[in-house]
């Protein structure tokens, strides 16, 4: 992933590598860059490196090679309590001892600021999370949302210009969180925070991130905005770490006008978008997503290649049809349509033909053996 000689770069890692152990590389060659502003999201499976690449921005690690620049400048050297950020961690907790307004007071009394100026700005963090009646409390009298809450206040009551958070909603239930998501990106937005927040939930990441960084074995995959990321994944990690995807195997039999046509393993022709397929006789894993199949025959072109299905599976869901299909082989072929007037409900034993628009699918490299 080169994406470094940006000159608005906030934030920059510079072919940083990390290794723990001097053996095992758990950040590989990483290059990324954060304009100001940017909300990004690093995504990736447990073991993948986030926390450890979140960990040597804020300072607590250091990167075996490389550099890591903030606002222009190398911070290699300088000591997390230096660098400004502010952090949430999902078991960077509170201070137990302290009272809430103790703990948010806490980081401008250690940046030396007036007890006057504390003060408005503890009262001003606290308002900003809903938690203006809530400072004389100790953080055991808090709910576990709540705490989070004031963790997010903390972050920011000293008005940093980058903010870290790791997981920092981990621990909460899916209406909270919802609620949560909403506010820490309006929070982000409206005071101009630069962001690195990590998750592994996807839909968090999707619905939060101005990119994401799609994280696997301690490399970026791919680095996009959401739509990009889930309408035209790089690589096969990345197709199946993002939303639903059905997939099948096959090799590329060839490609012209743009276009290749996959002979899977059972025989069956298809079409497809190449990705990152050469040439005939490449192996590939193609890729479509459930709401992108058509059983329509007439919404396709005439010449479209199109495989037999059969209906295993009607699930009404009520905005949509998920319907389960057996395709070439595949027991586990899923189609999702709108509940709208007009649609057909398919019938668990029934015969189909399905298509799609080569456009709509995407012949990528093939899983390792
Ligand atoms: N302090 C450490 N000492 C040795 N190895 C470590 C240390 N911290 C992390 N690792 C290893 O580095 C790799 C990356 O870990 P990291 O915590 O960055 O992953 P992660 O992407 O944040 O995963 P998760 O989603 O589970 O939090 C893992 O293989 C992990 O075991
Ligand atoms: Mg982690």
């Amino acid at each position: 992933m080169a994406d470094t000689g940006n000159n608005d770069a906030f934030v920059a890692f510079e072919r940083v590598q990390k290794s723990y152990d001097g053996e095992t590389l758990v950040v590989k060659d990483l290059n990324l860059t954060l304009p100001k502003g940017e909300f990004l999201t690093m995504l990736g499976p447990s073991g993948s490196g986030k926390t450890t690449c979140l960990m040597m921005l804020a300072g607590f690690e250091t990167a075996t090679h490389g550099e890591i620049k903030l606002d222009g400048v190398s911070i290699n050297n300088i000591p997390p309590h230096k660098r400004g950020i502010g952090m949430v961690f999902q078991n960077y907790a509170l201070f137990p001892h302290m009272t809430i307004a103790e703990n948010l007071s806490f980081p401008l009394e250690v940046r030396k600021i007036g007890k006057s100026d504390r003060e408005a700005k503890v009262k001003r963090a606290l308002e900003m999370v809903e938690m203006g009646a809530f400072g004389g409390r100790r953080p055991s009298q808090l709910s576990g949302g709540q705490q989070q809450r004031v963790a997010l206040a903390r972050a920011l009551v000293f008005e940093p210009e980058l903010v870290l958070m790791d997981e920092p909603l981990g621990a909460l239930d899916k209406q909270l969180r919802e609620k949560m998501q909403f506010e820490i990106t309006h929070l982000a937005h409206n005071l101009g925070i630069t962001t690195v927040y990590v998750t592994h939930d996807q839909t968090e990441a999707l619905t939060m991130s101005d990119r994401v960084a799609v994280f696997n074995d301690g490399r970026i995959q791919q680095i996009a905005p959401p739509d990009e990321l889930y309408e035209s994944p790089k690589n096969s990690f990345v197709a199946q770490f993002i939303g639903e995807n059905n997939t099948l195997e096959g090799r590329v039999k060839e490609i012209k006008n743009g276009i290749a046509v996959v002979q899977l393993d059972n025989g069956d022709l298809i079409d497809a978008k190449p990705v990152n397929v050469e040439k005939p006789g490449d192996r590939t894993l193609i890729s479509i997503r459930p709401e992108r199949v058509e059983f329509n025959r007439d919404r396709l072109k005439p010449d479209a290649h199109t495989l037999k299905a059969e209906v295993l599976e009607f699930i009404y869901m009520g905005d949509i049809f998920r319907t389960r299909l057996r395709v070439a082989g595949s027991d586990e072929f899923i189609i999702k349509t709108r509940n709208a007037p007009d649609q057909r409900r398919l019938q668990p034993g029934e015969q189909i033909e399905i298509g799609w628009l080569p456009e709509d699918c995407r012949a990528l490299d093939a899983p390792q053996v």
